[in-house]
């Protein structure tokens, strides 16, 4: 596939994030809901008065508190007690003022149907948007207004429903996928812990009973049979041997990581995480000495959970040269943070990698390229 070329997961990196999306819904709906008490103020000299732009305006902020309960997340925990109740009272504030404020506040109708859209079961929900619709037309139509005027009415009411219900929604998503990306890397941090404690588990839980066995049973012997007890408790020693050998074993093959593997997870990690990723071997890993490989495999793993937890990142390259008699490791990604300054200052990540790598001979470097891309650089001796 092409550089260029749209990924499947790539729309979801460019997506604004849940305090964007939630700032944005706000500003619509809130300037959406502004333009009905602006039509009703509108036509005030004609009817004369201003008690009615102000009456429709402190009506519309009630409105608009009462459609909040239902497009806001922590408002939707309410009973279903209170959010009926938010429902009839939006309904009243919908159909009573439109004696006062004539078919210019029919508009309101849109709301309504959005609320009961976003409370209700789909089918219910949906039909009860087509008779706001059509008891917004008809409004119209007892007003005396055009046949065109009031299509219009019944269509725009319906409209404003789907649009606000749409938002509404798409605001849902993009929090839901926030989350699922924050999962996607406490998951594989959790995947690695899980894969420890079984090793740990197969490793160790047999030799560790059958000492306690015998410990047991040579205790037992010691005065009866003292040759026998003499024996279970070599047998013992040589178990011991046996597991610390295997828990060096096991600790050594954490120690000892493989870069090509971690390649691999890398790759898998940023998918889950919607990630594009490129990875670009210059060298075979498996050529790299056994410590800088383990130290550039944990600056890859460290590396690319931080693209995922830091970033907004649509991709991420990651290149592996030789610069020299030196090794390169780059990780690149796009997403990050506008004012950010790059270095370990705020967190532990980058300055334990900076430490690992200074005792392998290498060098670790942060920064913010021209592109505005975060550039990380491993660079050790080969
Ligand atoms: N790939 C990245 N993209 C954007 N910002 C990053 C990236 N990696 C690190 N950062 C920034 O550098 C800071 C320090 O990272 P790190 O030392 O790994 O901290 P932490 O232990 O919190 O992950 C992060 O809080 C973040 O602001
Ligand atoms: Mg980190």
């Amino acid at each position: 596939m092409a550089d260029d070329d749209p990924v499947p997961g790539d729309v979801t990196a460019a997506l604004p994030g849940p305090r964007l999306a939630r700032g944005m819904l706000f500003a619509v709906l809130g300037s959406f809901l502004l333009i009905v008490p602006l039509n009703v103020a509108e036509s005030a000299p004609r009817t004369g008065g201003a008690v009615a732009p102000v009456l429709s305006g402190l009506a519309s902020l009630v409105v608009f508190a009462l459609l909040l309960v239902h497009c806001s997340p922590r408002a939707r925990r309410l009973s279903v007690r209170a959010r009926t109740a938010a429902l009839v009272a939006q309904a009243v504030l919908t159909y009573a003022p439109l004696v006062c404020f004539g078919a210019r506040w029919g508009g309101m109708g849109g709301f309504l149907a959005a609320s009961l859209l976003l409370a209700l079961p789909p089918r219910l929900g949906w039909s009860l948007l087509a008779a706001v619709s059509v008891s917004v037309a008809a409004s119209s139509a007892l007003a005396g207004q055009s046949l065109l005027v009031i299509a219009y009415m019944g269509q725009s009411t319906a409209l404003v429903g789907v649009v606000v219900y749409g938002v509404t929604r798409l605001g849902e998503a993009v929090t839901a996928l926030s989350a699922s990306r924050a999962e996607a890397a406490r998951l594989a941090v959790s995947e690695e812990r899980l894969r420890f404690a079984r090793d740990l588990h197969d490793l160790l839980s047999s030799s560790l009973s059958a000492i306690t066995l015998k410990a047991e049973l040579a205790h037992r012997l010691t005065r009866s049979h003292a040759d026998r007890a003499e024996a279970e408790a070599q047998a013992v020693a040589e178990l011991s041997r046996r597991a610390l050998a295997d828990v060096r074993e096991v600790a050594a093959t954490y120690r000892d990581l493989s870069l090509a593997d971690e390649c691999e997870a890398a790759r898998s990690i940023l998918a889950a995480a919607g990630i594009e990723s490129g990875v670009a071997l210059g060298l075979d890993p498996a050529t790299i000495g056994r410590r800088v490989q383990t130290t550039l495999a944990i600056v890859l793993r460290e590396g690319v959970t931080n693209v995922v937890r830091h970033s907004r990142a649509r991709r991420c390259d990651i290149a592996l040269t030789m610069d020299g008699d030196r090794v390169r490791l780059q990780i690149a990604n796009d997403g990050a943070a506008a004012d950010l300054v790059p270095g370990p200052v705020d967190g532990s990540g980058l300055l334990n990698l900076g430490h690992r790598l200074a005792s392998v001979g290498g060098v670790l470097r942060t920064e913010i390229a021209a592109d505005g891309r975060f550039v990380l650089t491993a660079a050790a001796p080969s």
